[in-house]
């Protein structure tokens, strides 16, 4: 009974799967895509067995321990990184959109990923992958690339497997051995004529998504750039709430349509990790007091690849432990004489009622402030009887992660270097 009470709301929204499953199939509006949480009931990758709350709260900060790894690790002229030990996870992408490749097109639901550029997609004859894959003898547009081509002189650790331009990389906590080939790709309304991307021969490891990622990092090979002259590197997401029992939140593509009153603040690149859409965050309050943060711990710096991201892929934020304790220590302060424990990685847990002396909680930066609805920086159990703060430290970098953006307009617009940020509902 306990662990039924336990059942975060959005795995007991599950049921509702067959009444909104008409609602998962909405054609795209224009630039203008639909995203959806992978426990949404449009999801196929929804789990087949309801987690406990506590069990789908240690499974995402387990996930999210591996994408740290894998985040920190980019650097530039490496794509092999060592994968982080630790029990093996299905890691689950967040957030998923659909994507149509080939002629005729074939549909795959690929996780959205803003810290990677290269899409990479299961293919026929694939060992490893669990689900539906690209069949490209089906397409009349696909080809492989060969060695010499230009896009395969992009990828770092490409080699040649006969003519074939192939590469062995790590995602998370996979390795993947996949070929470079193109075909058309169209996410909207729009066909990317001859998109590059990496056709997955081989995965291992068991934390890929299953029917692959589709990246919107600012390197060369990203959707951002392969899609310029259509979207002129210009899209933004609203990432629907984890609690809705509406789940699905928009992608939308090129500057039409874009919100036109919305605060920006400076992207800038950080020359180790040119992939990552880094921003300067200056600090955070609680309440009304900004919280004393050391300034090394926020500091942008191009040597260490030290700094702010801004990612789709990681669930809960996570500070450098300077910052992280700052935060931790005045939501404590807050919270007067309550007991607090711990539950997996969060080390700041209620189990009696705080709803009086919940602070609001806003990260500072340059030209915006990012003000946190309660359910974007707190965890609740669906009985209520446990609250947890849903943020953890770092060693290395801030990731400002999806679970803090959701129910925002986020508008990255590469062309004028900016980042937008709006609150708006979409769950
Ligand atoms: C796909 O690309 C080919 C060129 O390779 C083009 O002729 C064809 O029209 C494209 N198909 C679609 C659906 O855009
Ligand atoms: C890439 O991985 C495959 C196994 O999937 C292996 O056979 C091959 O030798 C690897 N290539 C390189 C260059 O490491
Ligand atoms: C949410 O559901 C309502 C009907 O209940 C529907 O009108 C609306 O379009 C849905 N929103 C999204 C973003 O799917
Ligand atoms: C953000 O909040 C701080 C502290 O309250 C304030 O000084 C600053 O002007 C605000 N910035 C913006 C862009 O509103």
């Amino acid at each position: 009974m306990e662990a039924l009470h336990l059942t975060i709301l959005f795995f007991l929204s599950l049921t509702l799967a067959h009444s909104l499953s008409s609602n998962c199939d909405l054609p795209s509006q224009g630039p203008t895509l639909r995203v959806y949480h992978v426990s949404s009931p449009c999801s196929p990758f929804r789990p087949k067995n309801a987690l406990s709350w506590e069990e789908s709260v240690l499974q995402m900060q387990a996930d999210d321990k591996t994408r740290l790894v894998y985040l920190t690790s980019l650097a530039v002229g490496r794509s092999f990184v060592p994968i982080a030990s630790g029990r093996q996870i299905i890691q689950s992408p967040t957030y998923i959109v659909k994507v149509n490749i080939g002629t005729p097109a074939q549909s795959m639901l690929m996780a959205l990923d803003t810290s990677t550029d290269m899409a990479l997609i299961p293919s026929v004859g694939c060992v490893g992958c669990t689900s539906v894959m690209y069949d490209s003898a089906k397409s009349q547009s696909f080809s492989s690339l060969a060695c010499g081509a230009d896009q395969c002189k992009q990828v770092q650790t490409t080699s040649c497997l006969g003519t074939t331009c192939s590469l062995n990389m790590t995602y998370g906590g996979s390795t993947i051995a996949a070929n470079l080939a193109t075909d058309n790709v169209t996410l909207a309304t729009d066909s990317v004529v001859g998109y590059s991307f990496g056709s997955i021969k081989n995965v291992a490891g068991g934390s890929f998504p299953p029917q692959g990622v589709l990246g919107l990092g600012r390197g060369p090979l990203s959707f951002v750039s392969q899609s310029k002259t259509l979207y002129k590197s210009t899209f933004s997401y609203c990432l629907p709430s984890f609690k809705s029992s509406n789940f699905s939140g928009t992608l939308r593509l090129g500057p039409i349509a874009q919100p036109i009153k919305i605060n920006y603040t400076p992207l800038l690149v950080n020359p180790r990790r040119t992939s990552l859409y880094y921003v300067n965050l200056l600090g955070i309050k609680v309440g009304s007091k900004v919280v004393n943060i050391p300034p090394s711990a926020l500091a942008f710096n191009p040597n260490t690849g030290g700094g702010t991201i801004i990612d789709s892929g990681t669930v809960f934020t996570r500070l450098i432990d300077g910052a992280y304790t700052a935060v931790r220590d005045e939501f404590r302060r807050r919270m007067g004489k309550a007991v607090v424990s711990s539950l997996g990685g969060f080390d700041t847990c209620y189990t009696v009622p705080i709803t009086k002396q919940i602070p609001s909680m806003t990260f500072m930066f340059p030209g915006l402030n990012m003000s946190l609805p309660q359910d974007n920086f707190l965890i609740h159990s669906s009985s209520g009887s446990t609250t947890c703060l849903a943020m953890s430290s770092s060693p290395a970098l801030n990731v400002i992660a999806n679970m803090q953006q959701q129910n925002h307009r986020v508008l990255f617009d590469i062309p004028n270097s900016r980042l937008g940020i709006s609150r708006e509902i979409c769950s």
